[in-house]
């Protein structure tokens, strides 16, 4: 393993965004240009050496077996993200959380407090709730009447006569599971023995994202599709940009994903960034000096009236970050941000799949979780958070029509299998494209896939995952 401590992160500097740059070993990410970090707000993670190895071992993308013994080791053991404090706003506010075999009632109790309990009658083992979201003093059993409190005290036995006392001296509670609250974030996690919440986070991810305004969104977008491949082979598309020119041709003149920042963190976290506004070195050459759409769509939102508009794509986000700056009196403190936040997109990873795509203004949280049953499928979901009072949504958000007042619950919407139309347009490419892999993963002539630096996210997610799946 190379000395990351020896690696001069400066020498990664580069002086202009657009400058070409070929990539050298273990020169796996770049620093943001100096002008869009001009207080030194970001610290740069240094590279790690992971290796070169292929990734032979297929079976983890379709065993059964791997399946269960991920389920035990590795989902019933980390902290996940499950929803906001504001999804549950008031106590005896509930929600449903399902995760992989397992289904989770997490109610709010007073303050900020939470509490976590299995979905599942004591008596004979029916679910006892199938609404994602809701309010109620206490859950009925619709089997057999079976009451419960909102915390999980078994409060009534229908015919209670009727049973011997024995047969009533075991602990007919809801189990319950262990739950907690980071910044407005509602996390669970099965492991009784696990340790607590914040140093799973650890201090990279809770130093990165202490400019975002956590505590105050609402949720604005919620929708859960079953995805045909194993939640790995979908998550490896979302935690690296070196597919946007074959999978998204359409970002090329916005995303300079070749000149992505990649942070490793502990426990299996990282972050991304991908400059927006910004295409990538290899493609300048052949793009026209004009803006782009995606440049006009950005300049909109920024509020910047179109007489003021750069003539070249080059001068984009500082005219972005000049005009955010200059508001005052918005909902959001721009100042509390490095000036690369008030542009790009900084995507934060929390082991194994919740990936959160931050902006000052809201938030695009997804995740790929294991299927209940089946190893070639999973569950996709998006949750947009948007901060109250930001005015018009910006596009990344991709809702129409949200409701911020935070007065209603939005319910979650379960699209179809093969509904590619409300994904969006570069979700949709994504999901089109997982198949293809998944078909190619159980080929013969497939001898384990290589990686680039660029994808050295999916090396830091394997090394996470097999310290929990090896003995
Ligand atoms: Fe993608």
């Amino acid at each position: 393993m190379a000395d990351d401590r020896a690696l001069d992160v400066d020498q990664l500097r580069y002086a202009q965004p657009h400058e070409p740059i070929g990539y050298e070993p273990f020169r796996q990410s770049y620093v943001l240009p100096a002008w869009k970090d001009s207080r030194g707000l970001y610290r740069k993670r240094p590279p790690r050496d992971l290796g070169t190895a292929r990734q032979t071992d297929k079976t983890v993308y379709w065993s059964s077996e791997v399946m269960e013994r991920e389920w035990e080791r590795v989902w019933s053991k980390v902290w996940l993200m499950v929803g906001h404090l504001n999804d549950i706003p008031k106590p005896d506010s509930f929600m449903k959380v399902d995760r992989g075999p397992e289904s989770v009632l997490v109610v709010r109790g007073a303050g900020d407090s939470v509490r976590a309990m299995y979905n599942v009658c004591q008596h004979r083992a029916a679910r006892l709730v199938t609404r994602d979201f809701g309010t109620a003093k206490g859950f009925v059993c619709p089997f057999h009447k079976w009451e419960y409190s909102s915390s999980g005290e078994l409060t009534k036995i229908t015919d209670r006569e009727t049973f011997r006392e024995e047969a009533l001296c075991h602990d007919l509670n809801l189990p319950q599971v262990k739950a907690a609250v980071w910044r407005g974030w509602v996390f669970i996690n099965f492991d009784d023995a696990a340790a607590p919440l914040e140093s799973f986070l650890g201090e990279d991810y809770i130093e990165l994202t202490k400019a975002y305004d956590f505590e105050n969104v609402v949720r604005i977008r919620d929708v859960s599709q079953v995805w045909p491949a194993n939640w790995k082979t979908a998550h490896e598309a979302f935690i690296e940009g070196y597919h946007v020119q074959g999978t998204h041709p359409q970002l090329i003149p916005a995303v300079d994903a070749y000149h992505a920042q990649t942070d490793l963190f502990e426990n299996g976290h990282a972050l991304s960034v991908y400059q927006f506004m910004s295409p990538a070195p290899q493609f300048i050459a052949s793009l026209p000096d004009e803006l782009a759409e995606e440049h006009k769509i950005f300049l909109r939102e920024a509020g910047i009236p179109e007489a003021e508009w750069p003539t070249h794509w080059r001068d984009v986000p500082k005219a972005i970050i000049a005009a955010k700056k200059k508001k005052t009196g918005y909902v959001i403190d721009y100042d509390k941000f490095t000036e690369g936040q008030l542009v790009d997109d900084w995507g934060f990873g929390l082991f194994p799949t919740t990936e959160s795509f931050l902006h000052p203004e809201g938030f695009f949280v997804q995740n790929w979780l294991p299927h209940p049953t089946e190893p070639e499928k999973c569950i996709y979901q998006v949750q947009v958070y948007a901060v109250p009072g930001i005015g018009e949504l910006p596009s990344f958000m991709a809702v129409e029509g949200a409701d911020l007042s935070g007065k209603t619950i939005l319910s979650r919407t379960y699209l179809d299998d093969d509904d590619l139309d409300n994904l969006g347009p570069v979700i949709k490419q994504d999901k089109a494209l997982v198949p293809r892999v998944r078909e190619g993963l159980h080929s013969k002539g497939f001898r384990g896939a290589v990686y680039s630096e660029q994808e050295i996210r999916i090396r830091h997610f394997f090394e996470e995952y097999y310290k929990y799946m090896r003995d």
